[in-house]
């Protein structure tokens, strides 16, 4: 095997493909359904010819450029296990960001009023139920299929009690929220077709109209009326659209406390909007 691994790690390191090592790891993983650590100390397992072919196949698509999450079937977001399929958007680090900042407001709440916009494969909602007891949550998106597999995860995940709602943004709901918490798609239009991601993601997880920000300015319309006197909005926004998203924020929150927040690699990411 090790052979084999020494192997898939040449290729995908000539394709380019990022921590090649690790990748041709969980190839193996996922091939032959061992555990990393069985396989590091099962060197002289030699795969059948089934995994060598599932192998060679997964390699092959990984070079195409296949996102190895899409390959996988599943992803990793805050420490638990999500299912992804090419009908949502896989989840992103950066997304954790706004999970923190959830749980600070939802945390200091005694039974908040939680909605999830856009939901997507239910990592926002699915995390935040299973991180807030009390918490009653929402979720919408536009896409069924995303629906039916944020519904999945929620179940996976023992979070049964999530509502999930397929509907333009807020449309049919009334709230009144805590917390609307929001991570739309906000690429630029014109930027999107010359992106990677389009060629694998969903247009509808991605497409954020001419603006970028098209979806976030009618969802801050919308939450205008379906916010309680305490609430607040947290919105993930693309790093060149901070600003923007921003003032878009002040534009429809006047009175409220407004803040922009860094991920890790010190871009734009998070705005707050904080009513209280
Ligand atoms: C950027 S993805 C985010 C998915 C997930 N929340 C995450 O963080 O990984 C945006 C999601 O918004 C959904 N969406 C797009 N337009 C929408 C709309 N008008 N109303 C509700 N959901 C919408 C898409 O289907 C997609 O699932």
């Amino acid at each position: 095997m090790q052979q084999i691994r020494r192997q898939i790690k040449e290729k995908l390191a000539q394709g380019g493909v990022e921590s090649p090592g690790n990748t041709s790891l969980i190839l193996l993983e996922h091939a032959i359904q061992q555990s990393k650590s069985w396989i590091l100390s099962h060197s002289e397992y030699e795969p059948s010819p089934q995994e060598t072919k599932t192998l060679q196949t997964n390699v092959t698509r990984l070079l195409e450029g296949f996102p190895l999450p899409y390959l996988l079937g599943c992803w990793d977001f805050y420490g638990r296990k999500f299912s992804v399929t090419p009908e949502v958007l896989i989840p992103r680090p950066e997304t954790e960001l706004l999970i923190e900042q959830a749980l600070q407001f939802g945390g200091k709440m005694d039974a908040p009023r939680i909605i999830d916009v856009g939901t997507g494969s239910g990592v926002i909602a699915v995390t935040l139920a299973a991180e807030l007891p009390a918490a009653q949550v929402w979720a919408t998106d536009l896409s069924g299929p995303a629906l039916r597999l944020a519904r999945h995860n929620a179940h996976h995940h023992g979070q049964t009690g999530v509502h999930f709602v397929l509907s333009d943004l807020l449309a049919p709901l009334s709230g009144p929220f805590d917390l609307v918490c929001a991570n739309l798609p906000y690429i630029p239009r014109n930027v999107l077709a010359g992106l990677d991601v389009s060629r694998w993601e969903p247009t509808l997880a991605l497409d954020g109209g001419d603006s970028g920000l098209d979806l976030i300015t009618r969802l801050l319309k919308q939450a205008q009326t379906r916010l309680t006197t305490q609430g607040a909005i947290l919105l993930e926004t693309d790093s060149s659209l901070g600003i923007e998203t921003l003032a878009a924020a002040q534009a429809a929150f006047p009175d409220a406390q407004h803040r922009l927040i860094q991920d890790l690699a010190g871009q734009d990411r998070i705005v707050v909007i904080d009513l209280r």
